[in-house]
C-alpha cells in the first residue's frame, strides 16, 4: 500500500502509519461504485449509515451512484468499552424511512467482531425490506465473532485498532483524510483517560 501520505505534524507520536491513503480510499470507492450500479441496474436504492462512523465513507460512495438514491442514518450504541463491542446494541436514533418493499444497502465504516452488524441486520430483515444488502469499506476478518454477509467489501485488514475516514477514538480522529494506525502511546493514553 501507498504509505507516502503525511501524517499531520500535531498528530505525530499519535499515529504511527498510514495505512490506507486517501488516494487508495476513493480508487476503491470508484470501484465499489461501478459495482453496485451494475448490480442494482437503476432500481432505485436506500443507503443507510450508521452514525457516527460511516458518514465520511456515505458522503464519497453515495456520490458515486447517478441512479435514484435515498439516504437515511441510524445511530446505535453498543454497550462495551470504548474499544471493543459487545452486541448489545440500543438504539439512539431510527430510520425515518418505513423500508418495507425498499432496496437497502447498508453502508458500514468497518466491520469488526460483527457483533453490531448482525444485530442491525436481524432489526432491518424484520421491517421486511426487498432486498437487504451491505457495504463495509473496512472489515476486521480475524477478530470476526459471528459470520456477517458483507456484499461490498472495501479492504480487509489486520485486527489492529484504525482511525480516520469517519473512524473515531474517543471522538478524535474522524476527519482525517486516510485510514492510520494509532501508536501503542496514544491507545494507553486513550485507555487512561477512560
Ligand atoms: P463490531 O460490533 O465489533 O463489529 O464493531 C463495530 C463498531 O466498532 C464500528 O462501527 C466502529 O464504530 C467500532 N470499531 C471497531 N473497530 C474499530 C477500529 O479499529 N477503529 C475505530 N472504531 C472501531
Ligand atoms: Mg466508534
Amino acid at each position: 500500500m501507498d504509505h507516502q501520505q503525511a501524517v499531520p505534524s500535531h498528530l505525530e507520536g499519535e499515529i504511527g502509519e498510514v495505512l490506507i491513503s486517501s488516494a487508495e480510499l476513493q480508487a476503491k470507492l470508484d470501484e465499489l461504485g461501478k459495482r453496485v450500479a451494475a448490480d442494482y441496474d437503476g432500481r432505485d436504492l436506500l443507503l443507510v449509515g450508521v452514525l457516527k462512523g460511516a458518514f465520511v465513507v456515505m458522503a464519497d460512495f453515495a456520490r458515486r451512484l447517478d441512479s435514484e438514491v435515498s439516504v437515511d442514518f441510524m445511530a446505535v450504541s453498543s454497550y462495551g468499552s470504548s474499544t471493543r463491542s459487545s452486541g448489545v446494541v440500543r438504539i439512539l436514533k431510527d430510520l425515518d424511512t418505513d423500508i418495507e418493499g425498499r432496496h437497502v444497502l447498508i453502508v458500514e465504516d468497518i466491520v469488526d467482531s460483527g457483533l453490531t452488524l448482525d444485530w442491525l441486520l436481524r432489526n432491518l430483515r424484520s421491517r421486511r425490506p426487498a432486498s437487504l444488502e451491505v457495504l463495509a469499506l473496512l472489515t476486521k476478518p480475524a477478530a470476526r465473532k459471528i459470520d456477517v454477509p458483507i456484499r461490498y467489501e472495501g479492504f480487509a485488514i489486520d485486527d489492529r485498532f484504525v482511525v480516520g475516514y469517519g473512524l473515531d477514538l474517543a471522538e478524535r480522529y474522524r476527519n482525517l483524510p486516510f485510514i492510520g494506525v494509532l501508536t501503542d502511546k496514544a491507545q494507553a493514553a486513550a485507555r487512561a483517560a477512560r
